[in-house]
């Protein structure tokens, strides 16, 4: 079966064909292997991992293949205004440096040390915050970049779920979180639907979102076709890294390197 996922890159349409079907490709699970099956939600709050911002000129990644409230379609600026916030954060290995070069276009590229970890954190925009999808992309000792998606644990979709109506998961955004709870690591497959009741701030009464999730298997596809930095990955296995890369540079050097510097002494780019 073919479904067709609309999914926002830079303000354009993009019109992906995802298979979700025996022909998903056997690497879409592999994609997260080598990452932590789960996290402690004070994961998030690690002294290492410091705020960058990305090129607001850039592409932006979509929410879900589709978000829908009260059963209308958003486009990714009204998702982004009603329900979720957002903040990215890099971390490499203290006393470890990206090395920085040129290609024979004259192009940066960077060669970044295993154990580099980036986040991509969604949160609802409710009073508690709570995560809706912590994105983590990480360089194995391997040399392979593991892409994982985690959320809190009673929202996760069953690793079976594929598509469907929209199901609301076990226990809603709206539902304070134990201190301790965890984010664990999804393994579905497809686009599974799922409802969420949620009360954003500034709106009057609860609201009915209906989220389609990304298709998993696509993380890494999407990095290495709509990257700025594409040109410094050679095969679309070899993708990392989109906004935490050369094109967005400046954003990098002045706000993440400088705070790198100040907390450990040492410039995190060569
Ligand atoms: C359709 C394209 C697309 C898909 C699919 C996608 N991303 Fe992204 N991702 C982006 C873009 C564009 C950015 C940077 C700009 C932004 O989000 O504002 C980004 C940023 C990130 C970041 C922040 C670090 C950085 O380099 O900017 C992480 C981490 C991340 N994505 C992980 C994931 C994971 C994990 C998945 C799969 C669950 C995923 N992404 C799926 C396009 C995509």
């Amino acid at each position: 079966m073919k479904l067709l996922a609309r999914i926002s890159v830079g303000g354009l349409l993009a019109t992906l064909v995802v298979f979700v079907s025996h022909s998903v490709p056997a690497r879409a699970g592999e994609l997260s292997d080598g990452l932590p099956e789960r996290l402690p939600y004070q994961a998030l709050e690690k002294p290492e991992l410091l705020p960058f911002l990305q090129d607001a000129k850039g592409p932006v990644a979509p929410f879900g293949a589709q978000v829908q409230v009260d059963g209308k379609t958003l486009t990714h600026a009204q998702a982004r205004a009603l329900l979720f916030s957002e903040e990215f954060a890099a971390s490499i290995p203290p006393g470890t440096q990206v090395q920085v070069s040129k290609n024979s276009d004259g192009l940066e590229i960077w060669n970044y040390p295993t154990g580099t970890r980036v986040e991509h954190r969604i949160r609802w925009k409710t009073s508690e915050a709570p995560v809706f999808e912590l994105r983590v992309i990480e360089k194995l000792p391997n040399g392979r970049w593991a892409f994982g998606m985690y959320t809190p644990e009673d929202e996760a979709p069953p690793s079976a779920a594929a598509t469907g109506a929209p199901t609301a998961p076990k226990s809603s955004p709206l539902t304070p979180k134990k201190p301790d709870h965890d984010l664990v690591l999804n393994r579905y497959s497809g686009t599974p639907g799922q409802a969420f009741k949620l009360k954003p701030i500034g709106q009057p009464t609860e609201i009915q979102v209906n989220i389609r999730k990304l298709p998993l298997q696509h993380c890494q596809h999407c990095h290495f076709m709509h990257s700025p930095s594409g040109h410094q990955y050679e095969t679309e296995d070899d993708a990392g890294p989109c906004g935490f890369a050369p094109a967005n540079g400046e954003n990098i050097r002045k706000g993440w390197a400088e705070s790198w510097l100040k907390k450990f002494g040492t410039s995190p780019l060569k």
